[in-house]
Formats: structure tokens, C-alpha cells, sequence
């Protein structure tokens, strides 16, 4: 199976037209709340609960049932006769097709009280002497991301850039997107032209094998620089030949191929090759400068991942022994603490990663004291933690969360604080859970809207040692 296009922000559920006319099978009710999983909970006038994609709050209409599922029965807001205060006018053409951002029909304030609701919920006891601090929000809900990443697929003999459709591998075609920067979506369509003009085929599936799949881009929206990276299934010679034209599209500092015939998984990932231009983007990321790669992590909103790099700075100890960055990325929050730190030592998975996190800690003053361990944490932690009072450990896992070893180990060294970073509350809820049992207590929450329009949250937290 196919991976949406925004990793982040998929969900389970396409939302409807709430503009569709009212058919003989519908029922009249309102919507009561938003659902962490991106749709909305309703009532019906019979009393029967539903979820509605693509419902607000407040809306009141006449509902059709879609689906009744063993644990949730399904309906579509086939009309709205009194809209929610709280609904706007979403800005993506195809929001109910790509199902990436299925929050663009809420007033932002209320997307925002929702996010802060799901944190205080999943969290429950574990917040009893936590301080949940003001929400950073997003200056720029739409416009925001500064990553990108779109399919390219041929559509009735036209190159199409696009997104697939919750939990398949079918083209939502789109031209540009409302949450990416405009300099991703002006440079991205320009180089799709380019492409356009090639006999190069576009991948579909196994049975279907083409030779391009997927254009990415990443930003830094300062300078509006950004690596542009062209997913291929194999290596070709008549890549290089045009590399000289997607270098020449405005915005592009770099052009880079990345080899990937994985049938599923995340489109970005295999191995890559420099076409032309800047190995690395340079990222001014608040108190940390950072080079990273065409295949390194970096977080989608610039100005919220600077947001997150000054809560880790706050809520860290001025001085510690040892920081133990696992899940480490390029190295921003390791780095940024390494001033405070007697020794830094970063554990990260991708050797891209890796790489590029290596040539950070070398190229940065004050950074001789910061080790690279390419690895997964879970096998790494019990070697890598010293424990102790005067140790910190940042975590910043996937959104799955951390794996039972890296909590085992922690238990184990008892080191004295944790920075947790999170983009699942749910994640975070269950190992702070096990955390707690270890003895750590829950101080400190930075929630940051790193996701406008969807119910995806970032959070910093602090646990210390009680
Ligand atoms: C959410 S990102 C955070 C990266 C970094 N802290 C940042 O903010 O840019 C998670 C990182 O963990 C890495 N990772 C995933 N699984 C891992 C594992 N088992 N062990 C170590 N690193 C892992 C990923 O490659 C990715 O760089």
C-alpha cells in the first residue's frame, strides 16, 4: 500500500461535501465535537452517535449513513442548514479528495482548542503536576510547510503532480497545495513541466512499473532556497542531461535523484545521488544552524521547528554532565544544548541522517565534545545513557513513539531529566505512562502547532526524575 503523500497528517476518513444535496435517506442532527482522528462526532435526531468527515461543531444538517463499522457507524453531512460559527471556507479545492488536511473547514481557534483538548484527554492523570504552557501557534496557517513531497503520474497524457488518496495508491491531482509554501509549489510544477517534456513514464504500482514516481522539495523560507529531489525508480543517464533545466528553476539551490522501487513504504527513501548544485540546504533553525540533505529529517514548518528548538533550550538544565540526543535527526536539539553540556552524544538511525548530522557537529564551533552513533536507539540506549542526576536525555521519536528498550534503558540509568518531543499525543500519553511507573513526573508542556488544519499536535515535555 501506497503512502499518503503527507505522512504526518493522514487520516482514516475522506470528508464529504457538506454542499451536497439532500438525499430521501437522511436524518436530521448536528455536529458535536471534532475526533482526534480528523472528522467530527455527530448526533443524530434518533439519538444515534456517528462520525462526520468534514463536520464543524455547531453545524446543524441532514446526515446520510455511509457506514456502520463494528465500533462506529459512519455518516456523510449530505446538508448543512445552519452552519457552525466556527466553519470557514477551506481553501484546498480537493480537501475531501486528499484527505490531508481535514481540519481546513474550522476556524483556526477552534482547531487550536480541539488539539489542546486530545493532548488534556490522552494525558489525563499524568498532567497532575505538569504545566501546560501557552500553544506556539503558526503565524501562517496556509503556506506553511516547508517540505514537500508530490506524486507524478500521468493522467489522461498529461504529467499530473498530485497526492495519493487516503490508503491507496490512486492520484488526487493537484496543482500546488494550500499548506505548502509557494515557492514548493511554484518551483515543483516548474520542474514537473520539464519532466513533462521527456518520454520518461510515470510509476504506478508493481504491475505498472514507470520510471519517475514522485517530486520533493525542501525549504528554507529565508532565502527561499530549497533541494528539489526527483524520485526514480532507476538510475538513468538522461537524468544528469536535465539537471542543468530544474537547476535553473527559481528556488532551486540543489537537484539531487533519489533510486527507490520499494513498492510500498516512504517514497523518500533509498539511496541518493547529487545531480547539481548544493549537496546540503542550510537551515538558521532559532539557536542552531544546521546543513541537511536531500534524505534527512527536518521538521515541515521552519518556523515552529525554531519554536521547538527554543522550548527544548528552556526547558533544559543550564548544565548537565552528558546529553543523550536519541532519534537525533541532523542533530538540531543536541547541538543547540551542546554549550551546556560536558559531552553530547547523538544516536540516529539513517545513515543520510547520520551523515549530515556528522559534518554539522564538525563544521559548528564548540562542538568537539559531540559524538555520532549511527543506530537504532533501541538497540543503543542502555550503551549510550551514563545516568545520573546531571543527565539529560532528548527524545524525539517517530510518531509511534519510543520502543520499550529505550524506556527499559531509561529506567534502568535513571537519568535526572528528559526532554520529550512528540507528534502524537497518544504516543506520548502511553510512554509517559511507563515513565511515570519508572518514577519520572510529568513537569512541563509546550504544545506547538507544527500542523495547521489537521489534529496533529507537537508537543515539548519535560519529565523529571520525583
Ligand atoms: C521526528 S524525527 C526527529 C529528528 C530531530 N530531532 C529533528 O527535530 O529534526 C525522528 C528521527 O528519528 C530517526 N529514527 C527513527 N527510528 C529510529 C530508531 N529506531 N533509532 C534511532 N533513530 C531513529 C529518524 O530517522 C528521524 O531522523
Amino acid at each position: 500500500m501506497a503512502p499518503p503523500a503527507h505522512p504526518e497528517e493522514a487520516v482514516s476518513e475522506t470528508a464529504p461535501t457538506p454542499s451536497t444535496p439532500r438525499a430521501a435517506s437522511t436524518t436530521p442532527g448536528r455536529v458535536v465535537a471534532l475526533h482526534p482522528d480528523g472528522d467530527a462526532r455527530g448526533e443524530l435526531a434518533t439519538g444515534e452517535l456517528v462520525r462526520v468527515p468534514g463536520g464543524v461543531p455547531g453545524d446543524v444538517g441532514a446526515f446520510t449513513i455511509t457506514h456502520r463499522g463494528k465500533n462506529a457507524t459512519w455518516a456523510r453531512l449530505a446538508e448543512v442548514t445552519t452552519p457552525s460559527p466556527d466553519r470557514v471556507a477551506a481553501p484546498c479545492p480537493v480537501v475531501a479528495e486528499c484527505g490531508g488536511c481535514p481540519w481546513q473547514m474550522v476556524a483556526p481557534a477552534a482547531q487550536r482548542e480541539a488539539r489542546l483538548a486530545f493532548l488534556r484527554e490522552g494525558l489525563g492523570d499524568a498532567l497532575a503536576e505538569a504545566t501546560v504552557h501557552p500553544t506556539v501557534t503558526s503565524q501562517a496557517p496556509g503556506g506553511y510547510r516547508t517540505r514537500a513531497l508530490m506524486v507524478l503520474r500521468h493522467v489522461g497524457g498529461a504529467l499530473r503532480l498530485g497526492f495519493y488518496a487516503p490508503r491507496t495508491n490512486d492520484l488526487v491531482p493537484a496543482e500546488g497545495c494550500a499548506v505548502q509554501h509557494p515557492r514548493l509549489n511554484a518551483a515543483l510544477a516548474a520542474a514537473r513541466d520539464v519532466l513533462a517534456k521527456t518520454d520518461l513514464a510515470t510509476w504506478r504500482s508493481e504491475d505498472r512499473p514507470g520510471h519517475i514516481r514522485a517530486l520533493a522539495m525542501k525549504l528554507d523560507p529565508t532565502t527561499g532556497d530549497g533541494l528539489l529531489t526527483l524520485v526514480v525508480t532507476r538510475d538513468d543517464p538522461r537524468f544528469d542531461r536535465l539537471a542543468p533545466l530544474l537547476q535553473a528553476i527559481p528556488g532551486v539551490a540543489g537537484v539531487h535523484l533519489c533510486r527507490n522501487d520499494a513498492p510500498a513504504g516512504p517514497l523518500l527513501s533509498g539511496a541518493a545521488r547529487r545531480l547539481s548544485g548544493a549537496s546540503r540546504l542550510t537551515l538558521h533553525l532559532g539557536a542552531v544552524t544546521v546543513q541537511v540533505g536531500p534524505l534527512a529529517f527536518v521538521q515541515t514548518h521552519h518556523a515552529v521547528a525554531a519554536a521547538m528548538i527554543d522550548a527544548v533550550l528552556e526547558l533544559a538544565p543550564a548544565a548537565v554532565a552528558h546529553v543523550a540526543d536519541l532519534y537525533a535527526g541532523v542533530g538540531v536539539f543536541g547541538l543547540a544544548l551542546r554549550d551546556r553540556a560536558g559531552a553530547v552524544t547523538l544516536v540516529e538511525a539513517s545513515p543520510d541522517a547520520t551523515r549530515d548530522a556528522r559534518a554539522n557537529a564538525s563544521r559548528l564551533p564548540g562542538a568537539a565534545h559531540v559524538k555520532v552513533v549511527e543506530g537504532d536507539a533501541a538497540a543503543l540506549a542502555a550503551g549510550v545513557l551514563r545516568g545520573g542526576a546531571d543527565e539529560l536525555v532528548v527524545l524525539d521519536p517517530p510518531r509511534a513513539g519510543c520502543r520499550p528498550e529505550v524506556l527499559a534503558a531509561v529506567a534502568a540509568k535513571r537519568p535526572g531529566t528528559l526532554i520529550y518531543a512528540s507528534c502524537s499525543p497518544r504516543s506520548l500519553a502511553r510512554d509517559a505512562a511507563a515513565l511515570n511507573e519508572a518514577g519520572y513526573v510529568l513537569r512541563d508542556l509546550v504544545p506547538l502547532e507544527m500542523f495547521p488544519h489537521t489534529p496533529h499536535l507537537e508537543v515539548v515535555a519535560k519529565l523529571t526524575l520525583r
